[in-house]
């Protein structure tokens, strides 16, 4: 573990005041603030209660398992009737709940709450006819389509907790977590549109279903056209199977702490973790700070969270917190560059986005792109921006505050993790002030500290690691299947503090100010990937003896990816730096993991640096990665080996 990078320390202390236009009706309020300071419980208590139950709760929280939280303890209810129904019975069945636009031009469809209630139905009655019962997990490989959420809804609705797995993960990324998760029955498509072409995920799913002999079902979307292979007797496509079904279902109530789903995210260690969510603690969070952090009208507003469904932003930000609101939002499947590199402005400018949610690269990538674009579109509309993944420097916040917002718009910076389950430090706008660069302080209701290395919270102006100093109603319950491992990760650090992996600091107001990870674990482009994980994918090609992969700064997608490897004695010479080579080895790598995982450079070494007791000297490695000088290296076996891959990264430049 290292110590958290104090020296990226901003000092931007450039600050802006709530816009008092957005304060008049802004959805929380200073009291919202002090409610919450005031009777934490009370608070979280009042919002659940803006749900819908079947069965109304005993308790509130039940902590004396500790570190396992049980909330609203008691109480029954739907997560698929509070996102539908519930919307339905209030009179809005012909609010739009997804503006949908597919990535070839003209692809778009138009959902109501009244059709979506009636697809939930049809797609759980579809589920239920499969034999998927309470309990059973179903794992879902899509692209981004309506069909998707559909799916999640008819999972929730018929208490089966879905693990859905980014439709870029590979063949052997599925097969770890579908055997994790013992699903099956599996939800895909023949394939999506990404980059202007349609992509494959069905022949991916064939491929990793040779390995998961226990998988009886697959149900199939038409999306692309494209042919596939069919195993009789366990394919079933979505339109031969869902459309015939009844258009209504009745629900039944599930337990507050039914699990809603499982979704895989990187560890430090080489196998992703599936982190387990439950249901009315985690709707009535991701509701709330949805409704807050967004300052959501559901009447008026218009909703993009820009990300994939597959990472945890999606599952709380695209379905489960804006449906439970009755928000309207817009839902996109392709690139931003597709055809033109306005196409987000476009969709802005056609559907009257006011809020919209992405992550910092996506911001750097557009600022590469030039203001033009965006300059040349009506994006008047907008009144809200969100950013979350990574930590947003301070050019990015001010471009996007002022190309994008228009320098009205407050941004707001969400800090949270797949964990955490809903955002858990961010501005409210028309009431904090903002900062950019800082995420400011906790939601209301929820406590955080920054600690030094005894646990001890740190004061005003200094720095240490991020923790979680109460349970939150969204907290994971658990990792699937392996409790020891979430007491060691998360608990064990501080004791009766959750550890978040983050380096942070107070600000001299006592603003938070998010560093970046301070474990094994890289953030490229917003995506969690451990640098175990991909040296195990290294290593587990046959020439490769050893490998040490490291996350370098990276000006657009916070970081990237950086593997050194030594190949095995027998092909050392022959393949020695070969260019053919290190494509294999990329190649490799988004074989076993994915196309998100593959190393920006990868760089043929003989020899790794070691200390004298044999630990790789990762903090080094890195420091070569980004070519920063070396300095006392005296603790090395070999202190020539790493100055001589010095060099080597030196007189390189990065594969793309
Ligand atoms: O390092 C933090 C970073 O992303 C990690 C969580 O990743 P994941 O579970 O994939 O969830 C991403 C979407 C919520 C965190 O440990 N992170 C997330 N949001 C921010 C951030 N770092 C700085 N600022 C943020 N706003």
């Amino acid at each position: 573990m290292s110590e958290p990078g104090l020296s990226n320390l901003l000092t931007e202390t450039r600050r802006f005041e709530p816009p008092a236009a957005l304060a008049e009706d802004a959805i929380a309020t200073d009291a919202t603030y002090d409610a919450a300071a005031k009777d934490r419980l009370g608070f979280w208590a009042e919002r659940a209660g803006e749900l819908q139950w079947s069965r109304p709760w005993d308790e509130v929280l039940d902590w004396s398992k500790a570190p396992f939280a049980e909330w609203f303890v008691g109480g029954e209810l739907n997560v698929s009737v509070n996102c539908v129904d519930r919307h339905v019975e209030a009179g809005n069945g012909g609010r739009v709940a997804f503006h949908w636009e597919g990535e070839p031009d003209g692809d778009r469809r138009t959902l109501t709450y009244a059709d979506l209630l009636v697809e939930v139905s049809k797609a759980a009655n579809a589920l239920t006819e499969l034999g998927v019962q309470a309990g059973d997990r179903v794992c879902v490989y899509m692209p981004m389509i309506p069909e998707t959420v559909i799916t999640m809804l008819a999972c929730a609705r018929i208490g089966a907790p879905h693990s859905v797995v980014f439709g870029g993960f590979s063949a052997q990324a599925l097969v770890d977590r579908i055997q994790d998760a013992d699903a099956h029955v599996v939800v895909t498509a023949d394939g999506g549109y990404r980059r202007g072409s349609p992509s494959g995920l069905k022949p991916v799913l064939d491929e990793a279903l040779q390995r998961c002999p226990d998988v009886r079902s697959v149900l199939v979307v038409k999306r692309t056209g494209q042919d596939v292979d069919w195993t009789e007797g366990r394919d079933v496509w979505w339109h031969d199977l869902v459309e015939k079904q009844p258009e209504t279902h009745t629900p039944q109530a599930f337990s507050s702490e039914h699990p809603l789903f499982l979704l895989y995210t990187s560890g430090t260690t080489g196998k992703p973790k599936g982190i387990l969510h439950t249901s009315g603690g985690y709707l009535t969070q991701v509701s709330t700070t949805h409704r807050y952090v967004f300052d959501l009208h559901p009447e008026s507003d218009v909703y993009w969270c820009a990300a994939d469904v597959g990472w945890v932003t999606g599952h709380s930000y695209i379905c489960y917190g804006p449906l439970a609101n009755g928000a309207t939002s817009v839902l996109y499947e392709g690139t931003p560059d597709t055809p033109t590199q306005d196409r987000w402005w476009q969709i802005v400018e056609r559907y009257g986005v006011s809020i919209l949610y992405t992550a910092p690269t996506t911001i750097r990538t557009f600022m590469k792109w030039g203001e033009e674009l965006p300059g040349a579109h009506d994006l008047s509309s907008l009144r809200v921006l969100g950013s979350v993944g990574e930590p947003i420097n301070p050019e990015a916040w001010m471009w996007y505050r002022r190309v994008i917002g228009g320098e009205r718009c407050p941004i707001v910076d969400t800090w949270w993790q797949t964990e955490t389950g809903g955002i858990m430090i961010t501005p409210l706008p028309g009431v904090t002030a903002t900062k950019p660069g800082s995420a400011m302080t906790p939601f209301p209701g929820i406590s955080v500290a920054v600690v030094d290395n005894d646990g001890t919270a740190v004061g005003n102006g200094e720095g240490g690691y991020l923790t979680l100093t109460e349970p939150w109603p969204a907290m994971l319950r658990g990792i699937w299947g392996d409790e020891e491992r979430f007491r060691e990760t998360y608990w064990s650090k501080f004791a009766g503090q959750y550890f978040a992996g983050d380096g942070a600091k107070k600000d001299a107001d006592g603003d938070l100010w998010l560093l970046g990870r301070v474990d094994d674990v890289m953030n490229v482009s917003g995506h969690r990937i451990s640098t175990t994980e991909v040296e195990s994918a290294l290593v587990s090609h046959p020439s490769v003896a050893e490998a040490a992969v490291v996350g370098a700064a990276d000006e657009t997608t916070g970081q990237g990816i950086v593997a050194f490897v030594t190949p095995k004695g027998s092909v050392a010479d022959e393949v020695s730096s070969g260019e053919a080579f290190v494509q294999e080895l990329r190649d490799h790598v988004a074989k076993e993991i994915g196309k998100i995982a593959k190393p920006r450079q990868i760089l043929i070494v003989p020899e790794l640096p070691k200390t004298r007791s044999g630990k790789i000297m990762r903090r080094l490695l890195r420091d070569v990665a980004e070519k920063r000088d070396l300095g006392d290296v005296t603790t090395l076996a070999d202190p020539t080996v790493v100055n001589a891959i010095g060099d080597q990264m030196k007189a390189s430049t990065a594969e793309d």
